[in-house]
């Protein structure tokens, strides 16, 4: 594992996610190679390919999700601002608060909506004692505005989550409970995919109010949706990257005739 390794890109600035030579297998399967990738700080960056091109695996390795499975197998380095997320002195609860994933499906907690935005809240601060009620108040206000949802909720806040609330609502809160714990880096996979147009649209206006904010990575199979909501975009194939680049360039220009195919429609 290569350590100590610069995330500053050529022109200096920071990188939120830098990988050198990653690789990745599940079992005897290779589903990454040699993945180097910068991914900036602070824009919005699109993952796009074809179904099974690695675009989950790749998000759930800058998240250490996959080692879960025992059978994984991972070489080469992910750097999250600077520090190898696989030298061996990192923590995994302290990765979880620094980089928050929402998932396809939105998969909030059968607790009340309240209890969900402050549940890692509590996990990452209540070691040294209880957060009183005002400071919850304030944190549930807080993080149900920045994703649109407050006055939605507000007069419904010891509900269930998992009752009474549209996909979309669902997907917001998800997105909303990462906040409390200030996450630098957001990973989203696939987060509109379970949602109608209306919902699509909505939670897209929210990922682009989150821009700036944080650093965001976010895998779509929607094409219009990776042209309107991101700066940069990467495109993989068979567990490559195949073009990294401003999004306009890479839709208008692209500089590989795969990159052309599959944006045209021609395969995946
Ligand atoms: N847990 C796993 N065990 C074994 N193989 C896996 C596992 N997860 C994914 N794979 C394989 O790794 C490859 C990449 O899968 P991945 O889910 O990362 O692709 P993806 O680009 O996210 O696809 P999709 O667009 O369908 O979500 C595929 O060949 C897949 O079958
Ligand atoms: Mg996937």
């Amino acid at each position: 594992m290569i350590t100590n390794s610069r995330s500053s890109g050529a022109d200096g600035m920071e990188m939120a996610i830098n990988t050198r030579d990653l690789n990745l297998w599940y079992g005897t399967f290779q589903a990454l190679f040699d993945i180097n990738l910068q991914i900036k700080k602070g824009i919005i960056t699109s993952l796009i390919g074809p179904s099974g091109c690695g675009k989950s695996t790749f998000l759930r390795s800058v998240d250490r999700i996959n080692e879960r499975l025992g059978y994984v197998r991972i070489t080469g380095s992910v750097d999250v601002f600077n520090h190898n997320i696989y030298a061996q002195d990192v923590e995994l609860a302290q990765l979880r608060k620094q980089v928050g994933m929402v998932f396809q499906r939105p998969n909030p907690l059968p607790i009340s909506i309240r209890e969900n935005i402050l549940f890692g809240y509590r996990i990452h601060h209540e070691k040294g004692g209880k957060v009183s009620k005002g400071e919850a108040d304030g944190i549930v206000e807080e993080a149900l505005r920045q994703v649109l949802l407050w006055d939605q909720v507000k007069d419904r806040l010891d509900q269930k989550a998992t009752m009474g609330l549209s996909l979309e609502e669902m997907q917001k809160l998800c997105i909303a409970r990462l906040l409390p714990v200030k996450p630098s880096i957001l990973l989203m996979d696939e987060p509109c995919s379970a949602l109608d147009p209306k919902g699509t649209a909505a939670v897209e206006e929210l990922i682009w109010e989150l821009r700036g904010r944080y650093s965001i990575l976010i895998v779509t199979h929607n094409m219009a949706q990776a042209r309107r909501a991101s700066e940069e975009c990467i495109f993989m194939l068979m567990g490559r990257v195949v073009e990294h680049s401003p999004t306009d360039r890479l839709f208008v220009t692209p500089r590989h005739k795969e990159t052309a195919d599959y944006i045209e429609g021609r395969y995946g």
